[in-house]
């Protein structure tokens, strides 16, 4: 069973070259003009239209259990609506409840994700702190193939990190070659800022952005990131949503420490004014942390990614149906915290980047998967359009047209964040391990066909983002397991 894709301008994240693509056993096996491949290869017709790595979203939630409830994406769903937009990898989240030891929690989720329609990944989450989460670090780099810890420093009394935690984390992650992530929100402020709210009578979901302003989670991000420093490990915050920890992020990295940033799509064009919107389904629909901000955010953030101070983007895909949204009802600070859009990313990004000159193609490529491959150390195995990589691809068509909602989406819910958005620029085909899984509209994925894509740990991919001028210093962390 091949593919070649012919006809076509191949976009990396460096070049864009025409050429045709053929894809056997899985993986792209040549790339070149008028390429002469078996008969009986499928031929994808992709004149007029770019061939780009497939995305990947480095940052989902599928299934997860969470403030009372379950997120209603699986992954099987979830990583089929990714097909559908042209993402072929993600990178979810194992996250223990305090006290439960790392290890269940990772077979649970290794077990959850069997159903996955597209290859994955795991962070786990560091959210208390003894010998034997320092133990299990060790097993899950060694032995399974994690390479990133994530640390919440928001959601008081659930999984929240304190600073001794962080720091000994921190620590460890250092010693064995991982990376640290954090959610960067000061979640003692939060908690005190929802209690403030609620006792003045604030109770509906304009409470929600009030009780994490930006200063927050700039708070939040210059600490972590200053304990990173001192621990002399790199960092990766998650879901950067404003001027605050944008500036952090750009101090740190203009004096040479390793900081990534990820921005979510969603942060880049809806804006906090759907907090106050009279209906409370609306407004509750997008209650998510940290919240949609202001413009002048959005614009900062624009400019983080154009400036290279922002690395990838993703989604922070966490769905919660209407019926799971009214929790939180009569007090905002209930109300299930999470948004949906692992299917639109990748268009959104190119009509609201590409289109309006914000990004070039190939800085596209590089925000929608190769960075993220380099940073977690996938590359080049996903996020490259080179022989021997994982035919993991998107046939983009610049001239296709959706207008996105909930009605037509693949997503397991019933809201969309971007309802009634026209996006000029989508996947016409998405072939993953070398199978045509979305086919002009035709979503074709298999339960259980994702893989899970185990990741080394840094010393060796240090070196080579060092190389490739994605950090400041050359390798910094030595392998110390
Ligand atoms: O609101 C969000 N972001 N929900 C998912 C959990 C998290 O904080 O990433
Ligand atoms: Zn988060
Ligand atoms: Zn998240």
């Amino acid at each position: 069973m091949s593919i070649v894709i012919r006809g076509g301008t191949v976009v990396t994240a460096d070049r864009s070259f025409a050429a045709d693509v053929y894809c056997r056993d899985g993986q792209i096996a040549a790339i070149g003009e008028n390429l002469d491949v078996p008969a009986d290869a499928e031929v994808v017709d992709a004149t007029g239209q770019y061939i780009m790595p497939g995305g990947i979203d480095p940052h989902t939630h599928m299934q997860l259990p969470f403030m009372g409830t379950v997120a209603s994406d699986d992954f099987f769903t979830g990583t089929a609506a990714g097909l559908a937009g042209g993402n072929t990898s993600i990178i979810d989240f194992v996250i223990p409840s305090p006290k439960q030891p790392l290890m269940d929690a990772y077979h649970q989720w290794r077990d959850w994700a069997g159903k996955s329609a597209a290859d994955y990944g795991f962070h786990v989450a560091i959210t208390w702190w003894d010998e034997s989460v320092k133990e299990d670090m060790g097993t899950l780099v060694r032995e399974h193939g994690v390479n990133s810890f994530k640390h919440f420093m928001a959601y008081k009394n659930a999984i929240m990190a304190d600073d001794e935690t962080l720091v000994k984390s921190f620590r460890r992650c250092m010693e064995l070659g991982a990376i640290p992530t954090v959610h960067a929100e000061n979640g003692e402020l939060v908690f005190q800022l929802q209690q403030e709210l609620l006792a003045q009578g604030i109770t509906g979901p304009e409470g929600h952005p009030l009780s994490r302003p930006p200063a927050v989670e700039g708070e939040a991000a210059n600490r972590a990131i200053r304990i990173a420093q001192v621990m002399n490990v790199p960092i990766y915050i998650v879901h950067v949503s404003c001027k605050e920890s944008l500036e952090a992020i750009t101090r740190a990295r203009n004096e040479g420490q390793r900081v990534f940033g990820e921005c979510l799509a969603g942060h880049l064009v809806i804006d906090d004014s759907v907090y106050r919107h009279p209906d409370f389904e609306f407004a509750a629909a997008h209650v998510m942390s940290p919240p949609f901000r202001s413009g002048e955010h959005q614009a900062a953030l624009w400019q983080g990614l154009q400036g290279g101070n922002l690395q990838t983007t993703a989604t922070d895909h966490c769905c919660f149906c209407a019926d799971q949204k009214a929790a939180g009802k009569d007090d905002f600070s209930k109300i299930p915290n999470g948004t949906a859009g692992v299917e639109d990313r990748m268009a959104v990004l190119w009509d609201a980047g590409v289109n309006t000159g914000k990004l070039t193609m190939n800085e596209f490529v590089a925000v929608t998967s190769t960075n993220a491959a380099q940073i977690f150390n996938l590359y080049p195995r996903k996020g490259s359009v080179s022989v021997g990589a994982d035919a993991d691809l998107v046939v983009w068509d610049p001239e296709g047209t959706r207008t996105i909602s909930a009605k037509t989406h693949h997503q397991n819910i019933d809201f969309n964040i971007f309802e009634g958005r026209t996006v000029k620029g989508i996947p016409s085909h998405t072939i993953s391990q070398g199978k045509l899984v979305w086919k002009d509209g035709d979503l074709r994925a298999e339960k259980g066909a994702g893989r899970y894509v185990e990741r080394p740990a840094f010393s060796a991919m240090f070196d080579a983002l060092a190389r490739q001028g994605l950090h400041n210093t050359p390798s910094a962390v030595k392998r110390n397991r």
